[in-house]
């Protein structure tokens, strides 16, 4: 076993430093900007907020699985429901299908240090699933609440993994991830999921409270990749700072892991691929 990946299994969690280029992290915010460009807003616009997301979901939210769609920070609008800045200022992410829908996405995720890295911890066979730009602009971005990504991608067996990638700085001043070294051994607490008949629910998994004793700050250079543990609580705060901390984040998972059909990202099989080109039929 290689030290990056008992470190991993120690740990819950892999800081790697300098794993994209200046220039990859660059072209991903352009796209980004591109791609928001884009975006009408017509009728009211779906929130993102993870401490409330069982409340806001909406159609727009579950049916962004296999789309580029666009949410937005709580506090962008003001009380008439008007943008309070510009569009692109105002997103708090978009996703969740970029990494197969665009061409910058795509290559970002399927890099070949992404296939060398999954190769050494032997994540060979996972699926990526979901992808994510996450904004946190200065001075608007939210909290992300304490939480574990195996929650929102719930496998049996567990099996969901995220790699976060810092497309600028990430410091405490402008909300970096804090995670506490091997939190991950821990269980799942909640699961979020579709609710019978319509919306979203958290259903208790264990009673065990979630707690911030001993996380410490996650603080990376652009470029760097974060390697997480579906199970491992993690947060981050407010950026609060004039510098904005944008991050794109894919989450994986086993291809041979039941996926129920409850989980609120649903998409068409197919269509979810690994980190390799497939095998021809
Ligand atoms: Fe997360």
């Amino acid at each position: 076993m290689t030290d990056r990946k008992k470190q991993f299994e120690r740990d819950g969690f892999l800081v790697l430093e300098n794993f994209q280029s200046a220039e990859a992290c660059d072209a991903l915010m352009h796209r980004a900007v591109a791609l928001a460009s884009t975006f009408q807003l017509k009728g009211p616009a779906s929130v993102f907020q993870t401490s409330e997301q069982a409340r806001t979901s909406d159609a727009y939210f579950l049916e962004s699985g296999d789309r580029i769609s666009f949410f937005f920070e709580k506090d962008a609008f003001d009380p008439e429901g008007n943008l309070k800045n510009d569009l692109y200022r105002s997103l708090n992410k978009i996703g969740h299908a970029l990494h197969d829908l665009d061409p910058v996405f795509h290559a970002f995720s399927r890099a070949p240090q992404m296939q060398d890295l999954v190769t050494e911890l032997g994540l060979t066979d996972h699926l990526l699933i979901q992808s994510m730009m996450i904004f946190k602009h200065a001075r608007i971005g939210g909290v992300v609440d304490i939480h574990q990504d195996a929650s929102f991608l719930y496998t049996e067996p567990h099996s969901c993994i995220g790699f976060w990638f810092a497309l600028e700085d990430a410091t405490i001043e402008n909300g970096c991830m804090w995670a506490k070294p091997g939190g991950h051994k821990t269980p799942l607490r909640n699961w979020f999921r579709r609710k019978e008949g319509a919306g979203t629910e958290f259903i208790t998994l264990n009673e065990m409270d979630y707690s911030t004793e001993g996380m410490i700050p996650l603080e990376v250079k652009k470029g760097a990749c974060i390697v997480l543990d579906g199970l491992l609580p993690h947060y981050s705060l407010p950026n609060t700072s004039g510098r904005s901390r944008q991050a794109y984040a894919i989450h994986t998972i086993d291809r041979n892991s039941v996926y129920p059909q409850q989980n609120w990202l649903q998409r068409d099989r197919a269509g979810v691929k690994g980190f390799f080109p497939e095998p021809i039929a």
